[in-house]
């Protein structure tokens, strides 16, 4: 079997960091004899800058012909005044629409090396925080109607929010799926006592969760999941939630890491579409052209595309195990180096992972 992966670097920091990621990728494949063969193509400013498109067919269709994407970055300040159709992120949004991409995986770990790191105390990072938040991502709130219109008394703005019974079903259904591979815990976050929207979201919850006997669920109010992922991170396992909740909840778990270099995101879509793996990052201009990015954020990136589109768990658990590592002993880039540590580059990192990778596989 050969895992064909289309590798998109981007822009900004995007191709330092992906550098790294492949470098680890082949590092796996140096030590176990998997066959990974890479395709690169660009996208975002890059590809404005070569063919005036943010996503040209060509990449569009490199693609939907792997197994997988792997995505650096999109963006900066010399396309900010672009039209739409030449903007980078519209890359990045067709792109997404092209795979089909209805669910954003979120990994949150704060391994215990990092407990006095981030902004949380280490008692309560305690052994460590290994959430996953499955976010609904193509309904709800940012797709519904909206409106502006006016009014005697001024103007009057409106947003709808819009859930189906499949569109809840498929998105519970894989977090049910998901935490079968982890510890089998599921809590469902709405805000039930309000919304309509969440009273169908429970309803059908519950209905899923009858296949899935061996997985425990829990029902959480939205203001409620918030509060517990800052006092108790360590209860979640498996979080799914719709689209608007679970872009505040990814972003305020996010913050619990630290640093945004190190968190990774996979966006699961049709059946026989590729998945894309890319850190939650940006382009990172203020940085660019430094080589001081932190490559884990990618680099974990690339775990949870060995793990969710080649299925290979164990290649995954090395990678991440690696990076806990490094984490731990260094080397460290300069957004999560301890205080008077030495501070490495985003190559010697990349290095220091690919090197323990190959030797625990
Ligand atoms: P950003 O994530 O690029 O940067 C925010 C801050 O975090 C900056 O200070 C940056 O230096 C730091 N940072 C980010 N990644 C880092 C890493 N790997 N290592 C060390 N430090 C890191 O977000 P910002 O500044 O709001 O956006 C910059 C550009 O990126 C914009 O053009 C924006 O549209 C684009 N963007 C693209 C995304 C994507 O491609 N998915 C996501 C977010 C922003
Ligand atoms: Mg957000």
């Amino acid at each position: 079997m050969t895992c064909r992966i289309a590798v998109l670097p981007g822009d900004g920091i995007g191709p330092e960091v992906i550098r790294e990621a492949v470098r680890v990728v082949e590092a796996v494949g140096a030590a176990t004899g998997i066959a990974f063969d890479f395709t690169e193509a660009p996208i975002g400013g890059a590809a404005v800058e070569a063919t005036g498109d943010p996503l040209p067919p060509e990449t569009e269709q490199a693609c939907l012909a792997a197994g997988a994407i792997l995505l650096g970055a999109v963006g900066g300040p010399r396309w900010d005044r672009e039209p739409a159709a030449r903007r980078p992120e519209t890359g990045l949004l067709r792109l997404r629409k092209a795979v089909g991409a209805y669910a954003n995986l979120r990994p949150v770990r704060v391994h215990r090396a990092m407990a006095g790191r981030g902004p949380l105390r280490p008692e309560v990072v305690g052994t460590g925080i290994d959430v996953l938040i499955v976010r609904e991502l193509t309904g709800g709130l940012y797709y519904g109607e909206r409106g502006l219109q006016q009014e005697p008394f001024g103007e009057r703005a409106y947003d709808t929010m819009v859930y189906t019974t499949p569109e809840i079903e498929r998105i519970v259904r894989m977090a049910f799926q998901l935490a079968r591979g982890r510890r089998r815990r599921v809590v469902s976050v709405d805000k039930s006592n309000v919304l309509e929207t969440s009273r169908l979201w429970r309803r059908v919850t519950e209905a899923v969760a009858e296949e899935f006997g061996d997985v425990e669920l829990e029902h959480m109010l939205v203001d409620n999941a918030a509060m517990q992922l800052v006092r108790n991170p360590g209860r979640f396992d498996v979080l799914v939630t719709e689209n608007t909740f679970g872009d505040i909840l990814s972003d305020l778990a996010a913050a619990l890491c630290g640093s945004l270099g190190l968190l990774p995101s996979a966006s699961l879509g049709l059946p026989g579409r590729p998945p894309l793996f890319e850190p939650v990052h940006g382009s990172a201009p203020d940085i660019a052209g430094r080589g001081i990015a932190n490559p884990l954020a990618a680099i974990a990136s690339a775990a949870l595309m060995l793990r969710y589109a080649f299925g290979l768990e164990r290649e995954a658990r090395a990678v991440e195990d690696a990076i806990d590592e490094v984490l731990a002993y260094g080397p460290w880039t300069p957004d999560i180096a301890p205080p008077g540590a030495p501070v490495a580059g985003t190559e010697e990192v990349g290095r220091a992972v690919a090197l323990k990778v190959r030797e625990r596989l």
